[in-house]
């Protein structure tokens, strides 16, 4: 199966869990943007009325192109579903996120609600975090060269992320820069989750290490936190 096919069959998966009245969050990414077309038409034919807290400058203009209403963490600081896609899922659905430059807000947003779920293709499940993807990491500009030498020390290889379609770093939706630290693996997500933001001059960094609770990854293929 083709892979936007498997994004297809994943983002059809996750509209099934909307129910009338919920508060969504809303994650970034392509296949995201695949859900936010399901969405809508649920919306158009007054199947549901929901209303959306935005990621990311991406999803906030996707949502509102389609009309569907936006809302934010002040109004609603409990979401009832958050729905995201991801970089790359282990087995327990730890996440690696951020590939697209946007993490704080996916994971400030996943944090603020009762569910997260994740719609991906098959080429994201791994074994075992890190082998194919860095960890992006959100840092304040004066902070990135510091931070990238802490997080050579931890055992990274550590990029400053350049633009395509713009010079120079790219800049995230919250005025920084992203740092692709890149491990060997990640045997232990949530020690180095925290360790890197320990580090002064880190804002987040794109482990989401317990937060999902159900992965529909490609055709039929549904996988569960056990213990949650
Ligand atoms: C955005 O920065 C990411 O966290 C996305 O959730 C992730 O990159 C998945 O994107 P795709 O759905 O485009 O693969």
């Amino acid at each position: 199966m083709r892979l936007e096919d498997e994004k297809k069959a994943a983002a059809l998966a996750a509209v099934k869990r909307v129910r009338d009245g919920m508060v969504l969050g809303i994650g970034s990414g392509s296949t995201v943007a695949i859900f936010v077309e399901a969405l809508a038409s649920l919306v158009r034919e007054k199947e549901v009325e929901v209303i959306c807290v935005p990621t990311s400058y991406q999803s906030a203009i996707l949502l509102a192109s389609h009309g569907i209403p936006l809302t934010s963490l002040t109004e609603h600081p409990t979401l009832d579903l958050t729905v995201d896609g991801a970089d790359e899922i282990d087995p327990n659905l730890n996440l690696i996120k951020g590939m697209g430059g946007a993490l704080t807000q996916e994971k400030i947003v996943a944090a603020s609600s009762k569910e997260m779920v994740v719609i991906a293709d098959s080429s994201k499940l791994v074994e075992v975090l890190g082998v194919k993807t860095p960890i992006p990491v959100e840092v304040i500009p004066m902070a990135w060269k510091t931070v990238a030498e802490k997080l050579a020390k931890l055992g990274s290889k550590v990029e400053l992320r350049h633009g395509s379609g713009k010079v120079g770093p790219v800049v995230t939706d919250n005025g920084n820069f992203i740092l692709d630290a890149k491990f060997p693996r990640v045997d232990q997500p949530k020690t180095l989750e925290e360790k890197i933001n320990n580090i002064p001059g880190v804002v987040e960094n794109g482990l989401f290490v317990e937060m999902a609770k159900i992965a529909y990854v490609g055709q039929g293929k549904t996988l569960e936190r056990k213990q949650f």
